[in-house]
Formats: structure tokens, C-alpha cells, sequence
């Protein structure tokens, strides 16, 4: 059976989606999906998870993936391997808390083997942390 990787994403204005599109390219077998498309049913299918967010309030998880947050914590995954990125602006107090969130949470319950934090639109100059990011999902 093949190695299956399943990349969920949030993003309102489009700089989180642009990074989720980016790391997809760098895991061409890996599924791309907007975080109201993907069924957690579905979650045991998979072999790997990586959540991508932007953040919101005053570094705190947008609606839709807090929703996701509490439906995903309550599922059996001490053997997914998860990885989190996400988008934010270093001008807030709470850089991406977003992830931070997710990152304690995903540490505490699944394999989370990276995070990954980008100011806004991800540049050129991301890309090395871009590939590190996702080498850790070859296999
Ligand atoms: C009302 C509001 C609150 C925000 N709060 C934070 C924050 O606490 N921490 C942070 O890093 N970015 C914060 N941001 C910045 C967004 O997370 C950032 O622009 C992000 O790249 C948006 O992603 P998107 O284009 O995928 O929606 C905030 C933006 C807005 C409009």
C-alpha cells in the first residue's frame, strides 16, 4: 500500500493557501484539501496529516480550524505522523499562534514531526525551509 499524505488547509486571503499549494508541490503523491472538504472519517486512511492555518484574534485559530482542532483531538491518532504550518504577521504579539496551538496539541497526541511558520506571502527566500519541511514526509 502506498504512503498516503493528506494536506489541510485554512486560509481567508490566500497566503496560506499559496503555502499549502507550495509544500503539495514539494509531495506530489500527497492530497490537497481545503480544511471544510477533507472528512475526518476518512483520517485512518492516511499514513500522515499536515494542517496549515493562518492565525486570527489575537494569536488564536480561526473558526473553521478550531472546529477542526476539537473534532481531530478526540480521534485516536497516536500513530499519525503530523507536521503544522502556517502564515501569520510578526508584527502581532502571537506569531502564528495558530500553530502553536495545534503544534502542543499534535505533539501531545500524534507523531508531529515539524512545524513551520511563514511571515504572509511565503518568498524565494522560504523555499530551503519549504523542502525541509516536507522531506520529512518522504518515506
Ligand atoms: C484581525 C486579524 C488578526 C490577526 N491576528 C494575528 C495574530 O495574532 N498573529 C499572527 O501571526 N497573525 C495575525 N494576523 C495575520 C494573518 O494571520 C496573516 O495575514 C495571514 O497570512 C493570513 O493568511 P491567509 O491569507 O491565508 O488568510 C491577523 C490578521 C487579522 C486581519
Amino acid at each position: 500500500m502506498s504512503y498516503k499524505i493528506a494536506i489541510v488547509y485554512h486560509s481567508a486571503g490566500g497566503n496560506t493557501k499559496a503555502l499549502a499549494e507550495a509544500i503539495a508541490a514539494l509531495l506530489p503523491t500527497a492530497e490537497l484539501y481545503r480544511i471544510n472538504e477533507f472528512e475526518l472519517r476518512t483520517l485512518p486512511d492516511y499514513d500522515a496529516l499536515i494542517v496549515g492555518t493562518y492565525t486570527w484574534g489575537n494569536g488564536e485559530l480561526p473558526a473553521k480550524s478550531a472546529a477542526f482542532y476539537e473534532e481531530l483531538e478526540q480521534l485516536p491518532i497516536t500513530s499519525l505522523k503530523t507536521g503544522v504550518f502556517g502564515t501569520g504577521e510578526t508584527n502581532y504579539n502571537h506569531f502564528c499562534g495558530a500553530v502553536d496551538h495545534f503544534r502542543d496539541m499534535l505533539f501531545a497526541k500524534s507523531q508531529l514531526l515539524v512545524t513551520l511558520k511563514v511571515e504572509q506571502m511565503y518568498q524565494d527566500s522560504d523555499l530551503d525551509r519549504l523542502r525541509k519541511f516536507a522531506s520529512l514526509f518522504h518515506n
